[in-house]
């Protein structure tokens, strides 16, 4: 099944590196505001589909575009080209992401960087790989060295001021902090140790499930805003080496509000 996932994310990235010379030219709509979606993102999802259906026309998807494709307990998460607006302005940060879920359980994550040609893989009890090297997260302890990403809540100021209150200690007490614009990339970037940790809020389950088993193979922690395991179904998310996670996780705490730890509604 990794195989497979690996066959998709790579023809996926092909579509993505053939348009991005002519993005000017690409068909773009507004979803909601500030997220945009082109021709290119329907066409890489379309193309994970097809590969995946083949080889398991049983297996259910569910996809950022398309939505949920019924089939049974395989669930495939797909997000076909995380970091779309990144792609619109030319900015060489996005990717592909594939997991593969079953009964709730992360099984199979491919994050795969077409820019790049970076291609990092996990299959659950059988560690991480970037190219095929086996990759560990970072073995910072120090929170005062420590380079950590995030994202924006952009799409929305629903929890901005929270945001911003976690936002404040972090960049106080660490090295810096990066908003590279593609949280699945983050993630893998998290999973290989150039980046000491990572926190968002407000992802959705695509954006972060293949990144997730990547830094959980790579020995790192990953949790929601209440120390538990439901990041997929609250979008709220902190991760780093279990010491890192548990210095990050003592600054955030404090601001975090009862939304925060509730599953998304949407
Ligand atoms: C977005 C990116 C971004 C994150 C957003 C995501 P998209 O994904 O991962 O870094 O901050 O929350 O929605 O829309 O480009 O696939
Ligand atoms: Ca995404
Ligand atoms: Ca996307």
């Amino acid at each position: 099944m990794l195989n497979i996932a690996v066959r998709a994310a790579r023809n996926a990235g092909d579509i993505i590196q053939r348009a991005s010379h002519n993005v000017n030219r690409l068909t773009i709509n507004q979803k909601s505001q500030h997220d945009f979606v082109s021709e290119v993102d329907f066409a890489a999802e379309q193309e994970i589909i097809q590969v995946i259906r083949k080889a398991y026309p049983d297996h259910a998807i569910l996809a950022e575009e398309s939505g949920e494709h019924s089939g049974n307990d395989y669930i495939w998460v797909i997000d076909p080209l995380d970091g779309t607006t990144n792609f619109l302005h030319g900015f060489p940060q996005y990717a592909v992401s594939i997991a593969l879920k079953v009964k709730g359980k992360l099984e199979v994550g491919v994050v795969y960087d077409p820019v790049n040609d970076e291609l990092f893989t996990a299959e659950r009890g059988g560690g991480a790989m970037l190219n095929n090297r086996k990759i560990r997260v970072a073995k910072q302890t120090n929170l005062q060295s420590a380079l950590l990403g995030t994202g924006f809540p952009f799409k929305s100021d629903e929890h901005l001021d929270a945001y911003l209150a976690m936002f404040r200690p972090l960049c106080i007490a660490t090295a810096g902090i990066r908003r590279a614009g593609a949280a699945a990339l983050d993630l893998a970037y998290v999973a290989c140790g150039r980046l000491d940790g990572f926190w968002e809020i407000g992802l959705q389950e695509w954006d972060m499930a293949a990144g997730v088993l990547l830094i959980q193979e790579a020995g790192g922690v990953c949790t929601d805003f209440s120390f538990n395991n439901d990041y997929l179904q609250t979008g709220n998310l902190v991760t780093g080496n279990p010491k890192m996670h548990q210095m990050m996780f003592k600054l955030i705490e404090p601001h975090v509000n009862e939304k925060l730890t509730k599953p998304r509604s949407s």
